[in-house]
């Protein structure tokens, strides 16, 4: 596929340093790859300087959130390449997010010149740290200027990258939340689009004055079952086997969740994916046979759950890290990071440019 690069990609480029101590997502790469779907066609897709949008006011983005994205790392690997991981998965899960939006799906072709464009002309951008990486955020979003309640029939592809440390490295405090939901029967739940992301924010702002860290949703009909976090997906160890939530479609399908498990499954553990009741787990954490809970997702990669708070009570967790989170995060680690061998052929290597 023929890609366009700016000729100003190698000066933004050269200007550009990456700081010495990283957060998540606040240091944005300085080039990005852009583009535009009109009339029922996508153009050729563009490397250009990092710069504001320009989107009329009246575009269906922002008044009817017609927004999906996706979260993906590349890594600097044994050896000092770089490889992506999965990045087909999140390409499917964009896919299915635009459907749910009624907007057209990023071609695979596209999605991917997006990614590796970014990533190749960004190599030396991605972190040589163990946990550190460069993050990916393909977007895509609705932009035709009109204020009727309908599709938008023009829409653009962009991937943004940041140097980033691990989301949330420590450990989490959780809030069961039993006021608001995330997700709704039969709505975006699954799907990772923006609102999803808006509809969290009330309840991580109260339990934040709490002095927890993330809430903990249960499904939207009775809100008696585990679902997930705002952006990562919650397993249990119960007498020494692993619990996580089966997909119940307001759940979202983390690429994380999916190889952990099949990773866990590999290093001989037992992994349940079902229905986990919240009053049952907290009397399981209680009498310790819940020993450890994490969260795991693309931005965070495993982190543990020290404790689950719900109303007046407060429920710890024995261990935390545990030594299967711990276990497992060395082991994804160990793969993404070109440690171990890629025995599920989950990595994909990208070839660095050098901008002329
Ligand atoms: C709501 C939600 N759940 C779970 C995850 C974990 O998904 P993944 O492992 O693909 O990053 C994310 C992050 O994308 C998320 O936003």
């Amino acid at each position: 596929m023929s890609i366009y690069i700016d000729p100003a990609v190698a000066n933004s480029l050269r200007g550009f340093e990456v700081p010495e101590k990283l957060g998540f997502g606040n240091v944005m790469a300085p080039v990005m790859f852009r583009a535009v779907y009109q009339d029922g066609c996508w153009s050729r897709g563009e490397l250009v300087p990092y710069a504001p949008l320009a989107l009329d006011p009246a575009a269906k983005v922002l008044h009817y959130a017609q927004s999906c994205f996706e979260g993906m790392k590349a890594y600097r690997t044994q050896g000092g390449g770089i490889a992506l991981f999965r990045p087909e998965r999140n390409c499917a899960r964009m896919a299915h997010s635009a459907e749910r939006l009624c907007m057209p799906a990023v071609p695979e072709a596209l999605f991917m010149a997006g990614v590796r464009t970014v990533t190749a002309y960004c190599a030396n951008l991605v972190p040589a740290t163990s946990g550190e990486s460069l993050y990916l955020r393909p977007f895509l979003i609705g932009t035709q200027a009109d204020l009727s309640v309908s599709a938008s029939t023009s829409y653009e592809y962009y991937v943004i990258a940041s140097p980033s440390a691990a989301y949330h490295a420590g450990n989490m405090r959780l809030w069961v939340e039993r006021e608001d939901s995330r997700a709704a029967l039969g709505g975006t739940g699954d799907a990772k689009v923006g609102g999803n992301y808006a509809a969290s924010l009330q309840s991580i702002a109260r339990l934040k004055q709490r002095g927890y860290d993330q809430s903990l949703w249960l499904n939207p009909a009775n809100r008696n079952l585990i679902e997930e976090l705002s952006g990562m997906n919650f397993f249990a160890v119960i007498d020494g086997e692993l619990h996580t939530p089966a997909l119940s479609g307001s759940i979202l399908e983390g690429v994380t969740r999916d190889s952990l498990i099949d990773l866990a499954r590999d290093l001989g553990y037992t992994v349940h994916e079902s229905a986990i009741d919240i009053d049952q787990l907290l009397e399981l954490v209680q009498s310790g046979n819940c020993e450890e809970a994490f969260a795991c997702g693309t931005a965070a990669i495993i982190s543990p759950i020290s404790e689950l708070g719900d109303g007046e009570q407060r429920y710890e967790l024995a261990h935390a890290p545990g030594p299967v989170a711990e276990r497992l995060r060395a082991e994804l680690l160990d793969l993404q990071e070109g440690r171990s061998e890629d025995r599920f052929g989950w990595m994909q290597a990208v070839e660095p440019v050098a901008p002329e």
